[in-house]
C-alpha cells in the first residue's frame, strides 16, 4: 500500500472529515461522472469507486446513509479490496475510553465521546458530539447523526441510522436498518427496517 488516503464518496461527510483536519488525503473517488477531473474542497476527484480497486492507497468510505455505505463497502470487498486497506478516522477531539474499541473503517468526528466497555463495529459513522455511553454495541455500518446520545447497554444493529439529537434509553435494541428521526426519545426496542420518531418515539408510516 502506498502512502496517502483516498476518500470514497465526495460527499458532505467527506468535506466534514476534511474540515476536521484529516491529513494525507490524495484524492476522492466518486461515481458521479460530473465530478471527475474537478476538485472538491481543493482535493481532486480522480475516478470512480471501481477505479479505487486497482489503486493502492488506503480507503475511507465517506458515504452518510448506512445502507448505501454498506453497499459500497461490499462492492469494494467483492472486487478484491482487502479489509486491511480500510482506514479509520477518529477526530483529535473525539474521546474513546480505554476499555472501548473501534473497528476498521469507522469515522468518529469532533467531540464524539465513547465511554467504557463499548464496542464500535466496522464502518460506523458518529457525527459531531455524539455520546455513546457504557457497554453499548454499535454493529457494522450504523450511523449516528450529530448529537445523538446512546444509553448504557444499548445495542444498535447493523446499518441502523440514528437522527440528529435523538436519545436512546439504556438497554434498548434498535433493529437492523431501522431509522430513528431527529430529536426522538426512544424508550423501547425498535424492530428492524422500521422508522420511529417523536417524544416518546413511535413508528412512522413511511410511504415506500
Ligand atoms: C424521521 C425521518 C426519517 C422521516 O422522514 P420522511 O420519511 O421523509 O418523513 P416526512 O418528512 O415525510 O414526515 C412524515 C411525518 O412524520 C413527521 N416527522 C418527520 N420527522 C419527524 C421527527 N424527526 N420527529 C417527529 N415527527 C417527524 C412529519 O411531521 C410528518 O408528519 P405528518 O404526516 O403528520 O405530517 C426524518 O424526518 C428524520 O428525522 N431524519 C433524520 C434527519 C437527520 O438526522 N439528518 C442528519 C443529516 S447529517
Amino acid at each position: 500500500m502506498t502512502e496517502g488516503l483516498l476518500l470514497v464518496g465526495a460527499s458532505g461527510l467527506a468535506r466534514e472529515i476534511l474540515a476536521a483536519g484529516i491529513t494525507g488525503v490524495v484524492g476522492f473517488v466518486d461515481d458521479n461522472a460530473e465530478l471527475h477531473g474537478t476538485d472538491v474542497a481543493g482535493i481532486p476527484v480522480v475516478g470512480t469507486v471501481d477505479d479505487a480497486v486497482t489503486r493502492d492507497e488506503a480507503l475511507l468510505v465517506c458515504v452518510g446513509p448506512s445502507g448505501v455505505r454498506r453497499n459500497v463497502v461490499r462492492r469494494l470487498l467483492k472486487a478484491g479490496v482487502p479489509e486491511a486497506r480500510f482506514a479509520t478516522y477518529v477526530a483529535r477531539s473525539a474521546r474513546i475510553g480505554r476499555t472501548s474499541t473501534v473497528k476498521a473503517g469507522s469515522i468518529l468526528l469532533d467531540g464524539v465521546v465513547v465511554t467504557a466497555d463499548t464496542s464500535i463495529g466496522r464502518h460506523v459513522v458518529a457525527m459531531p458530539n455524539c455520546v455513546i455511553t457504557h457497554d453499548c454495541i454499535l454493529e457494522d455500518f450504523t450511523t449516528l447523526a450529530a448529537g445523538a446520545a446512546i444509553g448504557g447497554f444499548a445495542r444498535i444493529h447493523e446499518a441502523a441510522y440514528i437522527g440528529m439529537n435523538a436519545s436512546v434509553r439504556q438497554s434498548v435494541v434498535i433493529g437492523t436498518a431501522a431509522t430513528i428521526g431527529m430529536g426522538a426519545v426512544v424508550l423501547g426496542d425498535v424492530p428492524h427496517d422500521q422508522t420511529w420518531a417523536g417524544v416518546p418515539a413511535r413508528q412512522l408510516e413511511v410511504t415506500p
